[in-house]
């Protein structure tokens, strides 16, 4: 269980994160959504121990995240940045394999290319393996990209933004496979995303974030509906129901 407590971050004098408090339940899948600004990169970005926070703590069971060795976090903790900057002139395998380093330190073993295979496989990125990553589409290098985040076999998952530059077909099977890492596999599974509807289908737990701080969190039934968008959008966006699923219209 990954524990957030009293997580504040300024910069000057610009709270951005606010006395946050937040509990990730185990094998489950959360979805973290907000506006624009909200502080979700941020605290994702904390709680991976890829900026240092002002104040708070972060646990992940009895570990403490903040002071822990780096090995000792990525071999439980991966992450996929919101924006990903890596050398152009990387194959998507080499890229893969850097999901392997906290186990091997870049001396691959027979376990860390069966995980590096896998993780290629499961991204449907097999044909794309030797291609450099300026030579891909903005979908296939964000799919590379969580191909490395899954190469590097954490029991905990965090995700900003996955969907981003993913069609229809790839949106929905990212998601599906997300699911499915928790459900078949038992992993914890954090994921950003704008779209509430593919929360509503796929999430265990909603978490809704403005201003820097928690403003709603339960199940898909109690986040997505009118009143709690209009709290943390101010959008009024009716909601309907799809065998029993809420669908939010906020199209028009
Ligand atoms: N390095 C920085 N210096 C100053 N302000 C920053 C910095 N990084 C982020 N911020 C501010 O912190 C706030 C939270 O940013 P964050 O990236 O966490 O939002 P977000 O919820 O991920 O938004 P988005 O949906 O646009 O990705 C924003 O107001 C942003 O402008
Ligand atoms: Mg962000």
């Amino acid at each position: 269980m990954i524990t957030l407590d009293g997580i504040t971050k300024r910069y000057d004098d610009v709270t951005v994160l606010d006395d946050v408090c937040l509990t990730v339940p185990d094998g489950k899948l959360t979805a973290l959504v907000g506006p624009n600004g909200a502080g979700k990169s941020t605290l994702l970005s904390i709680a991976s121990r890829l900026l240092p926070t002002d104040a708070g703590t972060v646990h992940l069971d009895g570990m403490d995240v903040l002071t822990a060795r780096d090995t000792e976090v990525a071999q439980r903790l991966a992450v996929l940045r919101q924006d990903n900057r890596v050398a152009a002139r990387l194959s998507v395998v080499d890229l893969v394999r850097f999901g392997r380093f906290p186990y091997c330190r870049g001396r691959l073993r027979a376990e860390d290319h069966a995980a590096v295979a896998e993780a290629l496989a499961y991204m449907e990125l097999d044909d794309l393996r030797d291609r450099y990553l300026d030579q891909l589409s903005g979908g296939q290098r964000q799919r590379a990209f969580i191909a490395m985040v899954l190469a590097q076999d954490t029991d905990h998952v965090l995700l900003d933004e996955p969907l981003n530059n993913l069609d229809m077909r790839h949106a929905v099977q990212m998601m599906r496979r997300l699911r499915d890492l928790v459900t078949t596999r038992g992993k914890t599974v954090v994921v950003v995303l704008h779209d509430i509807n593919f929360a509503a289908a796929h999430a265990d737990h909603v978490v809704a974030m403005r201003d820097g701080r928690v403003v709603a969190a339960g199940t898909p039934q109690q986040i997505v509906c009118t009143d709690v968008l209009q709290a943390v959008y101010d959008l009024t966006v009716p909601v309907h129901h799809v065998e029993d699923q809420p669908v939010a219209v906020y199209f028009s």
